[in-house]
């Protein structure tokens, strides 16, 4: 398995395939693999001749310096997951300043209001920096299709958004969340939890599940409230915010259309752990 680290050398392998008009995938990670990171590989893997997972911990999407400091770093471990889905995947694992140069900085996006909500709304400047990094790999790799999971599903229409700002022609595909055996959503943050901790946090999944079902039924605002009284009374899960938005705007509602669709977003403390996880309704 090949392991790059400078764009220049990305450039001169994946030249020698672009004159024999394969086709490329893109899967953009943070390392810190899992189940869910492998699922995008996979499929990546099916539907491209070629695939090239990224691994960069980028500094401009971290709003707390502390997390940026504590992101789990285990590229051993990534590289072999890698290789069990094939020996032939490129993996580009560039240096910050291979990146940024010297100027590590976000650019300024226009997303149309898809950044300043939910995710956006706690995590101040996360969506620029997650643009800045996503449109420097694609500009640079130029993958016919890259892949994004359902697990960050704001990011995932941010990245939507950002390829029609840009005009940069690819296909981006996303995909299903990839859970543990009790529903919780798989993240590189669940190995902080503790055993009755991650036990307890499966009631995150569950209650989506149930507000699902209710919003058949019920109002936005009863589904909303009756969430939010899920989590009042647990000691280990403090709800941030629970939110249902249309899924092209992200605009949280209050009222639903018969026309419209849409997809109920969570974000959870455990301690100091934040666990995010949505469902389509
Ligand atoms: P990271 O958190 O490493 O995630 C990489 C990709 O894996 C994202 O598209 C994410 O949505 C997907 N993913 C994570 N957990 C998943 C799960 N349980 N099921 C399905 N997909 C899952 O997201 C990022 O990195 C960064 O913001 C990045 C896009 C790489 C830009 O830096």
């Amino acid at each position: 398995m090949l392991v790059i680290e400078t764009k220049k050398e990305l450039k001169d392998k994946l030249s020698a395939f672009f004159s024999n008009s394969k086709s490329l995938g893109l899967v953009p990670t943070m390392g810190a693999l899992h189940a869910g990171h492998l699922s995008l590989i996979e499929k990546a893997s099916k539907e491209n001749d070629q695939v090239v997972v990224s691994i960069f911990v980028n500094p401009t999407q971290f709003n707390n310096q502390k997390d940026l400091e504590k992101y789990p770093k285990t590229l051993e471990n990534d590289l072999n997951l890698i290789k069990t889905v094939s020996d032939s995947i490129i993996v580009y694992t560039p240096s910050i300043e291979e990146i940024y140069k010297n100027n590590i900085a976000a650019e300024v996006y226009n997303f149309d209001g898809l950044d300043t909500v939910m995710e956006g709304e706690f995590r101040d400047n996360h969506f620029n920096g997650v643009g800045t990094i996503v449109e420097e790999l694609l500009t640079s790799i130029s993958p016919n299709k890259a892949y994004f999971g359902e697990k960050d599903y704001q990011q995932l229409q941010i990245i939507r958004k950002l390829v029609q700002l840009k005009n940069i022609p690819v296909e981006i595909i996303g995909c299903p969340i990839v859970r543990e055996e009790s529903g919780l959503a798989m993240s590189s943050r669940n190995e902080r939890l503790s055993t009755p901790m991650r036990k307890e946090a499966a009631l995150i999944y569950s209650t989506l599940k149930d507000a699902k079902e209710m919003f058949g039924t019920k109002s936005a605002l009863e589904v909303i409230e009756w969430v939010e009284n899920q989590f009042k009374n647990n000691t280990f899960l403090n709800i941030e915010y629970f939110q249902i938005a249309d899924i092209e705007t992200l605009k949280p509602i209050k009222e639903k259309l018969s026309n419209k669709k849409y997809r109920a977003f969570i974000a959870i403390f455990v301690d100091d752990i934040r666990l995010i996880d949505n469902i389509a309704l």
